[in-house]
C-alpha cells in the first residue's frame, strides 16, 4: 500500500451487510487499488448462522476488530457500538468511514465518525419506505443525512435525498453491490436439492415436479405481534398445500414463534423448517423456487436479479424498481392478499421482469473510482 492510499474503515454489523460488504473488500484489497481499507464488524449479529458461514462463503476477511456488541434494544445496541466505535476510530484515524445498508450498526457509526470530523460514505443511500415505523427507515434518513458520499443502487433515489435537501454533488448512481455478490457467487451455488435434503426434506407427500416455494419472515412489524404472526404461519401453511414451502427461521422469528407456542402450527402443513441458512445455500434455494415469499429487503432485489416472482409480505417497500422493473409484488400481510398474489404465480407464472440498470456486477468498481476522484478533489 502506498503512502497516500485513502484510508477507508468498512463497517459491518448485521448479515445482510455481508453481501454488501464483501464485493467491496475484494476491489479495495486489490494491490494498486489506492484504497488502504480495514474491516470493523459490529458484532450486532454474531452467531454462527448469521455472522461466520457468511465470512466463510463469501470470502470476507476476518475483520481487523469485532465490537462484539451483541443484542439489545435499539437503544442500548446502538449506544454500545457507538461507546465501543470511538476509540478504534481514533486508533486507526482513517480518511473515510463506510457504512452500507440501513441498521443499527449502519448509523451507529456514521454518526459518531460524522462528529470527529471524519467524512462517511453510504452505500445503498436514498432508499426509502416512507414508513417511519420501521427502525431501518430511521436509519435510512439519518445516514444519509450525515454522508458525505451517497451511492445508489437505482436511479429514482436521487428524487428522495433531492426532497431531503442533500447536495447532489455528492450523489452517485452505481449499481448494486449486492447483485456484485449474487453474480460472483451464482455459479457456486449449493443446489436446492442438497439443502433440502440436508434439513430432511419435506414432509408430507410430495412429488418433486411440484417444485417449490422458498419463505422467509423477520420483520418486527410480522412477527413481533402474536396474532400476526399466527396469521401469516397459517398462510404459508395453506401454500404449502398447493406447493411446499422451505422456510429457514431467523433468530427473532425463532424467540417469538417459540414465546407464543406457534410452533406445532407449522406441521400442519407441507412445510420445511430450517434454522437460518449461509449465503450459497439460500441463493441455491432461491434460484429453484418457483415462488418466493418474503418480507426481506434484500430478497426482494435478489429475487429480480434471478427472475424468480417474489411476493412481499409488507405495506411498502424502499425498493420500488424490484416492482416497477423486477419481479417483485408489494401485498402486506393480509392472508387474502397473500393468497390472490400466490394463486396467481401459479397460474400465470408471475411477473417476467427484467435487470434493472447498472445491476450488472460491477458496483464495488465504480464505488472504488469515485472514493479515489473523491479524495483528489
Ligand atoms: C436486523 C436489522 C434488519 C435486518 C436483519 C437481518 C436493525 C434495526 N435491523 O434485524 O434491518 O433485516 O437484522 O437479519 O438493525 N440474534 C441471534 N443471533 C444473532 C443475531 C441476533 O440469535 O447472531 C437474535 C437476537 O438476540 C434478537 C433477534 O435475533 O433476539 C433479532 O436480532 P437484531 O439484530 O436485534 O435484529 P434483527 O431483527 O435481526
Amino acid at each position: 500500500m502506498t503512502k497516500s492510499a485513502v484510508k477507508v474503515l468498512c463497517i459491518v454489523g448485521a448479515r445482510p451487510n455481508f453481501m454488501k460488504i464483501a464485493p467491496l473488500m475484494r476491489v479495495f484489497n486489490k494491490q494498486d487499488s489506492g484504497i488502504d481499507a480495514r474491516l470493523l464488524h459490529t458484532g450486532q449479529h454474531y452467531d454462527a448462522a448469521m455472522k461466520a458461514s457468511f465470512f466463510d462463503q463469501l470470502d470476507i476477511p476476518e475483520p481487523d476488530v469485532d465490537l462484539g456488541v451483541g443484542s439489545g434494544s435499539h437503544a442500548v445496541q446502538t449506544s454500545e457500538i457507538m461507546a465501543r466505535f470511538e476509540p478504534e476510530l481514533d486508533a486507526w484515524n482513517p480518511h473515510l468511514v463506510l457504512v452500507v445498508g440501513d441498521v443499527n450498526s449502519t448509523i451507529a457509526c456514521a454518526l459518531v465518525a460524522v462528529k470527529k470530523g471524519i467524512a462517511v460514505v453510504h452505500v445503498e443511500a436514498g432508499l426509502r419506505s416512507f414508513d417511519r415505523d420501521m427502525p431501518e427507515e430511521i436509519n435510512r434518513v439519518l445516514t444519509d443525512q450525515i454522508s458525505s458520499l451517497l451511492f445508489l443502487t437505482e436511479k429514482n433515489a436521487e428524487d428522495n435525498l433531492a426532497r431531503e435537501g442533500i447536495n447532489l454533488d455528492n450523489v452517485y448512481f452505481v449499481g448494486n453491490v449486492m447483485i456484485d455478490t449474487l453474480l460472483m457467487n451464482r455459479q457456486k451455488a449449493i443446489p436446492a436439492e442438497q439443502t433440502l435434503q440436508k434439513f430432511g426434506d419435506f414432509p408430507g407427500q410430495v412429488d418433486s415436479a411440484e417444485g417449490f416455494g422458498l419463505v422467509t419472515l423477520h420483520r418486527p412489524s410480522n412477527v413481533d405481534d402474536p396474532v400476526t404472526l399466527k396469521r401469516l404461519l397459517e398462510t404459508i401453511v395453506e401454500v404449502s398445500r398447493t406447493v411446499p414451502v422451505v422456510f429457514p427461521v431467523h433468530p427473532r422469528t425463532r424467540h417469538r414463534i417459540d414465546e407464543s407456542g406457534l410452533g406445532d402450527l407449522l406441521s400442519g402443513g407441507r412445510v420445511l423448517v430450517s434454522p437460518p441458512l449461509g449465503y450459497l445455500e439460500l441463493l441455491g434455494l432461491m434460484d429453484s423456487a418457483r415462488v418466493v415469499l418474503t418480507d426481506s429487503g434484500g430478497i426482494q432485489e435478489e429475487t429480480t436479479a434471478l427472475g424468480v416472482p417474489c411476493i412481499t409480505m409488507r405495506e411498502n417497500t424502499e425498493r420500488p424498481i424490484t416492482v416497477t422493473e423486477g419481479t417483485n409484488t408489494i401485498v402486506g400481510s393480509d392472508p387474502v392478499r397473500i393468497m390472490n398474489a400466490f394463486r396467481d404465480v401459479i397460474e400465470t407464472g408471475g411477473k417476467a421482469g427484467r435487470i434493472p440498470a447498472l445491476w450488472d456486477g460491477r458496483a464495488a468498481e465504480r464505488i472504488a473510482s469515485s472514493i479515489l476522484k473523491w479524495a483528489e478533489g
